[in-house]
């Protein structure tokens, strides 16, 4: 479901002047949680940065280094958006296999991992950096954030692509 996510914004983007590339976008969304298994089966890591150890070893490394930004962005907070963006953006809407809000995403989150104020406290500010990025993607995008999931069902919406 992050793909399909990922796909309606990336093509988005790319509509609009943002051209990214797709098929890393779709890899990098397909194979974002790939760390995961390991970690729990290991009860220690991060699942991120496990990910992107396993992509490398692979000699997948431009999935890899998007792949390791899709629970914190590194870099400059204003930089061009890119392929690891619509990642992260696309993780932030999907609970399991269903297409939700930030907010939803986020009280998912908090029930989940809130354990502790500082957990809290840290899942407040991914939230907040989570906003400021959904407005930046939307202000290039000619569709709203609660469209995404009726795009994802019709891709070719008539009254979306300015058909008549
Ligand atoms: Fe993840």
């Amino acid at each position: 479901m992050v793909w399909e996510v990922g796909k309606v914004v990336a093509e988005g983007l790319s509509r609009n002047k943002h051209p990214l590339d797709i098929n890393l976008v779709r890899a990098s969304c397909l194979l974002h949680d790939i760390g995961k298994y390991l970690c729990i089966l290991e009860g220690r890591g991060y699942h991120d940065i496990r990910g992107q150890e396993i992509l490398d070893s692979e000699g997948l490394t431009d999935i890899g280094r998007i792949v390791v930004q899709h629970v914190v962005l590194r870099g400059e907070k204003d930089r061009p958006l890119a392929e690891e963006h619509v990642l992260f953006y696309a993780d932030k809407r999907v609970v399991h296999d269903e297409i939700v809000t930030l907010d939803d995403r986020f009280v998912y989150l908090e029930k989940t991992y809130g354990k502790t104020p500082e957990a809290i406290k840290r899942l407040n500010m991914m939230k907040e950096e989570t906003l400021f990025l959904e407005r930046r993607i939307f202000a290039v995008l000619d569709f709203m954030p609660m469209d995404v999931a009726d795009l994802v069902l019709n891709p070719l919406h008539p009254a979306l692509s300015g058909a008549p």
